[in-house]
């Protein structure tokens, strides 16, 4: 008989869960005005929010924290952190952030001017957020193949380079501060980008002297799916292929609460000494001085293990199967995903699994609440209330997907967990026909309303 797989880990620490009753979650989540947000964790079974910041820290990372050096300027976690970027990311320069908005933040706020235009493969919304608030906009090229989630495809997350060149071939380079490449592509399904498609969109960025940008939170998943699915990767280690990674890269900005597995924590990397003593600036006034910026010493310490840990094929394996066990549940029923599983999520198809519910009234909201009432299981909507409002119309802008996504946080729950969802997910697709009807919007904030948004029955 074959030896099944495991994880490559035990567990030396656990945090109890609580279920509750029907009844009990029908009045939370009509007193958290439908918005998954604004419920207490506590009412929440298994929470698939995000799997930003809510890793579990190895005993690694627990032993550096109790290392770390609080000194305000020049500690030596800011220089533990410094190597580990060198190490593992090839960057001479970096700035430390409080997480990966704020490195957005820091950078944008030297490179972006109103009127720019900021193409990339699906911006995150934080990232589209800084952009628009600066009067600027995000041109998405993601290849189309993105937006059928049937079609299997390896690199789903992969930037179009036809619709790239055209973008950059019709604006002044002036008008471009860089590209964006988001890895692994968050919005599109977590799906990866390929090591090929690097080398085009550098290729371009160079052609037409524009920077590339990284916005790095999942760029180790991104490294197992090109050691896993692309030609010439199978004998590298990810360690190999991310450096690989990083050299067609300008600048990267990075949410460590993702694949450095700390729970807060970011970073700006630069090539260019200029560039970084301009940047320099903005991190001080927003976020801390430029050698702990808005970290302690004790995080900047995690952060460091916290990447050389998140770069090991064991970690990464025991990761990415556990995604794909849950896909593979929720194939076996029958349950629309966009195909094949994220690297740290599964993004259910809202669309085919309510096919009742009108688009104005928020298809993957609909399903989030749904889920959340069939077993306590908390995702977040990626559909229209997160694609928002066009900030020149103010009309809602609806996304080619709407989608539910259930992301994963790392080495936090078990299989048996993702049978839960599994199960769960089915049980709402079985009673679709029963779903006809969604939510209308009471109140919204002008700019990334998703977070706050209350909402009410249409019905
Ligand atoms: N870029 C990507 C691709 C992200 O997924 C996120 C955060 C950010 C930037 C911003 O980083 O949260 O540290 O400020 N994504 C989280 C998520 C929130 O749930 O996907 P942050």
């Amino acid at each position: 008989m074959n030896i099944p797989f495991a994880e490559s880990y035990k567990i030396k620490m656990v945090e109890p869960i609580r279920k509750s009753t029907k009844e009990e979650r029908l009045q939370w989540i009509k007193d958290a005005r439908y918005n998954l947000f604004n419920l207490k964790s506590d009412y929440v079974y298994i929470d698939l929010l995000t799997d930003s910041g809510t890793g579990a820290m190895s005993e690694q990372q627990w032993s550096a924290l109790m290392l770390g050096d609080e000194s305000y300027a020049g500690a030596r976690s800011y220089y533990n952190m410094k190597n580990a970027l060198k190490n593992i990311l090839g960057f001479d320069y970096f700035l430390p952030t409080h997480q990966g908005r704020a490195a957005e933040n820091v950078l944008f706020s030297v490179l972006v001017k109103e009127g720019n235009i900021v193409p990339g493969n699906s911006h995150f919304d934080t990232t589209k957020g800084h952009i628009e608030f600066r009067k600027a906009h995000a041109v998405d090229c993601t290849i189309d193949e993105a937006f059928d989630p049937q079609l299997e495809h390896p690199f789903k997350g992969n930037v179009d380079l036809n619709k790239l060149e055209k973008v950059l071939k019709e604006n002044p380079k002036e008008q471009i501060p860089f590209i964006v490449l988001t890895i692994t592509n968050n919005t599109a399904g977590g799906q990866p980008v390929s090591m090929e498609n690097i080398r085009g969109v550098s290729a371009l960025a160079k052609k037409y002297d524009v920077k590339l940008l990284f916005d790095s939170a999942r760029f180790a998943e991104n490294a197992y799916f090109i050691k896993i699915r692309e030609e010439g990767y199978a004998n590298k280690t990810i360690k190999e292929i991310v450096l690989e990674m990083f050299q067609h890269a300008d600048l990267a900005t990075m949410s460590s609460k993702k694949d450095a597995i700390v729970n807060m924590g970011g970073f700006v990397c630069f090539r260019d000494e200029e560039l970084l003593k301009k940047a320099s600036t903005f991190n001080i006034m927003f976020e801390g001085y430029i050698t702990y910026g808005g970290m302690s010493g004790r995080d900047m310490n995690a952060l460091a293990v916290g990447l050389d840990e998140g770069t090991e094929f064991d970690y990464l394996e025991t990761r990415i199967k556990q995604v794909e066990y849950l896909g593979s549940k929720l194939a076996e029923y029958g349950v629309p995903f966009q195909r094949p599983a994220g690297g740290h999520a599964i993004f259910l198809d809202a669309t085919k699994i309510l096919p009742n519910v009108p688009k104005e009234e928020y298809i993957a909201q609909t399903l989030g609440v749904e889920l959340y009432l069939e077993a306590g299981i908390r995702g977040v909507e990626i559909g229209t209330l997160l694609a928002d409002r066009d900030p020149d119309t103010r009309e809602n802008r609806y996304p080619k997907l709407e989608l539910l996504r259930l992301a994963v946080p790392r080495r936090v729950y078990t299989n048996n967990h993702m049978d839960v969802v599994a199960a769960a997910a089915k049980n709402v697709y079985d009673r679709r026909n029963e779903i006809t009807s969604g939510y209308k919007i009471i109140t919204e904030a002008p700019i990334m309303r998703h977070f706050t948004v209350e909402l009410d029955r249409v019905k």
